[in-house]
């Protein structure tokens, strides 16, 4: 039986509606809790809302509402969201909850009668916008580098944690825990800030400038620091001290959260917990941003995506698929309707959908709906060899889904199903269904692609729930049962013979890329018609021209960053011979993801200088603002070739 397993989102703050971050953090909550589920643990998944302080005081007094009614508002529409992304939480904290107020009091209680909280005389720089003190070195160009606004100096007495007391045991602890906080960079982030001194975190607020905040058990002129009250709602949330859940879960908690937050969690909250005497948490797994058209989301530009109406327009599961395949866990990305559209047309309507259908099709129209028998040894005769390739696949998918590797998983899962799309070409059915000498043949095609489509239906079970189970109810498979189990994934052939499917069914139908209409942003548009570039003037070549460009096939043999420059990768690409080229694709790529990909290199341009790299070459790649894919051929060929 696999270990339980709680995951946690960030309670999100109610002074903005939720949008696409947001959803981005909640649907990976849940599809790495359905991961587990595949797994057989048992598990807890818990969102919520963040409700004190000043900022949320502020926005509520805009509306001219007390706070707490405003709050009211705005988490209900967290709270209504998420059933509405598939995202089944098991619990919804608000941290105006009396449970977590009365757990907040308590663990502040003990860590003040332990000594690690002092009171003291403070002047300090203070940003109201993230409520909280800077200091001198934090600021950039003297301003909150959030914000972009100079701080106020304020000088209050205040209660302090001895966070200082716990830097050498933190450092000590995310050095002997590797995946203490991941992925590394984040580690390694947190690491670096540890090399200077840490402050003692001031932990609370005098009631005279805020009253909206949980009072100090030990003081109430004071109301709780939000930082201090929002994180214990990790904990408060599954009844600590002697909550069942508490002993179950707490063991095994797993925090989300994107690099905004990555020094409350990664510092703040390790160091809270061993002042409270209650172990640390098992991984801090951390996120990068979605940025929308190169740009940081925010209301000002106004481009903040509305996550409900991508889902209204293009559908809840190619939404999460996007989602998940898109973006590199831990690296931004950049999100555009362009390149979700291209997603749902080629990986789900052209791939796995066409892959479905024909399969199916081909079940109903040449054995009347009903799963064919595949004869013993049917595989190595036919050259089938897809239940080894699901066997690595599942071994692969496991091995990546546990480090929230999932746009790898989905990779992994997409090769695949090309391999099945392959074996449906070359063994071409349609021919072997005109010879009856050739039945056991097409029995054995027919058979195992429908096996390998049990697989990948309980592989999607994370990502697209509801598209799995689409898929495997017209497999004819039992919807009683956890189809999705990795154990049943790992064994080939449960699929019975004899079974009767129902009718065929399209997943997912095309988008016609000319119809995007900018269903929740302004955000990149499609590449223009012939007519429009003529149009726009654009300059018409002759075939000579386009020859002196000469273009190869090439194949990444070692990839890496370039230090000091975010966007830059450098790569040396065998194109016959081995040549070194910068490419502008960081946010996009990861060197380890490129390595023996493909490419098409421009081999022909003069040399130039990156960075104080001789870049020798040019990568192909389909790019607007930003770059959205790689070029790469439609199959495998030797290095080398040219492109005419
Ligand atoms: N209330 C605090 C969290 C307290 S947790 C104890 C907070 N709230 S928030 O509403 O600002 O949410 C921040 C989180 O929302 C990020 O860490 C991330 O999970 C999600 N995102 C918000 N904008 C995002 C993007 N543009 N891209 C990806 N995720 C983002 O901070």
């Amino acid at each position: 039986m696999a270990p339980p397993f709680y995951i946690t989102t960030p309670i999100y703050y109610v002074n903005a509606k939720p949008h696409l971050g947001h959803a981005y953090t909640t649907i990976v909550a849940d599809a790495i809790r359905r991961f587990h589920q595949m797994r057989g643990a048992e598990t807890f998944f818990l969102t919520g809302t963040d409700e004190h302080g000043d900022k949320i005081e502020r926005a509520a007094r805009k509306e001219n509402l007390e706070p707490k009614a405003y709050a009211d508002c705005i988490s209900e529409l967290f709270r209504e969201l998420w059933p509405k992304l598939n995202a089944g939480f098991d619990k919804f904290i608000r941290t105006t909850d009396p449970d977590h107020i009365r757990v907040v009091q308590h663990i502040l209680q003990k860590i003040y009668e332990n000594g690690d909280i002092y009171f003291s005389e403070y002047e300090g720089l203070y940003c109201y916008g993230c409520e909280r003190f800077y200091t001198e070195r934090e600021l950039v160009d003297g301003k909150c580098p959030d914000h972009q606004v100079a701080p106020d100096t304020i000088r209050e007495a205040n209660y302090f944690f001895r966070m200082s007391r716990y830097q050498q045991w933190l450092i000590d602890h995310i050095q002997e825990n590797a995946d203490f906080i991941r992925p590394e960079r984040y580690r390694n982030e947190v690491l670096s800030f540890l090399k200077d001194p840490l402050d003692d975190l001031c932990i609370s607020r005098p009631k005279k400038r805020l009253q909206w905040g949980i009072s100090l058990p030990f003081d109430d002129q004071y109301v709780t620091y939000v930082w201090f009250d929002a994180l214990l709602n990790y904990v408060s949330a599954l009844a600590y001290p002697d909550g069942e859940r508490y002993r179950t879960f707490w063991p095994h908690a797993q925090h989300i959260v994107a690099k905004d937050i990555l020094k409350p969690h990664g510092i703040y909250w390790p160091t809270m917990l061993r002042a409270a005497g209650i172990p640390v948490y098992r991984h801090l797994n951390v996120h990068g941003y979605w940025n929308v058209d190169e740009s940081k989301m925010s209301k000002s530009i106004g481009n903040v995506v509305d996550p409900l109406k991508l889902v209204g327009v293009y559908g809840l599961d190619a939404f999460r698929f996007f989602l998940l395949r898109d973006m590199a866990f831990g690296l931004d990305s950049n999100f555009s309707e362009v390149a979700l559209v291209q997603r749902i047309n080629s990986d789900l309507a052209n791939d796995l959908g066409n892959l479905f259908s024909r399969t199916l099709t081909m079940i109903h129209k040449y054995r009347g709906g009903t799963i064919p028998a595949a004869k013993a040894g049917a595989e190595r005769d036919f050259d089938l060899h897809l239940s080894e390739a699901a066997r690595e696949l599942v071994a692969e998918y496991d091995e990546a889904m546990e480090t929230f590797g999932f746009h790898r998983a989905l990779a992994a899962v997409w090769q695949f199903i090309n391999r099945m799309n392959k074996v449906i070409d070359v063994s071409a059915p349609w021919v072997l269904a005109k010879d009856p000498a050739k039945k056991d043949h097409l029995d054995a095609v027919l058979y195992h692609l429908a096996e390998g489509l049990r697989i990948v239906s309980g592989l999607l079970y994370p990502v697209m729930p509801e598209t799995s189970s689409t898929m495997q109810r017209h497999l004819g498979m039992d919807p009683e049962k956890p189809y999705y189990l990795l154990e049943r994934l790992r064994a080939w052939g449960e699929l019975t013979a004899g079974t009767l499917l129902p009718e065929t069914v399209s997943l997912f139908p095309r988008v016609d890329p000319k119809s995007i209409r900018t269903a929740a942003s302004e955000s990149a548009r499609p590449t223009p018609s012939p007519q429009e570039s003529k149009e726009k003037g654009l300059e018409e070549i002759e075939i000579p021209d386009f020859q002196k460009i000469e273009l190869r096939t090439g194949t990444v043999i070692r990839a890496e960053k370039v230090p000091k420059a975010d966007r830059l990768l450098k790569l040396e690409v065998d194109i016959g011979e081995v040549r070194t080229v910068v490419a502008g694709i960081a946010q996009q790529y990861r060197p380890e993801d490129l390595i023996g990909k493909q490419v098409i290199i421009v081999a022909n341009l003069k040399p130039a200088k990156i960075m104080g790299i001789e870049s020798r070459g040019m990568l192909l790649a389909a790019a607007g603002k930003q770059v959205e894919a790689l070029a790469t051929l439609d199959r495998e060929v030797p290095p080398g070739l040219r492109l005419r």
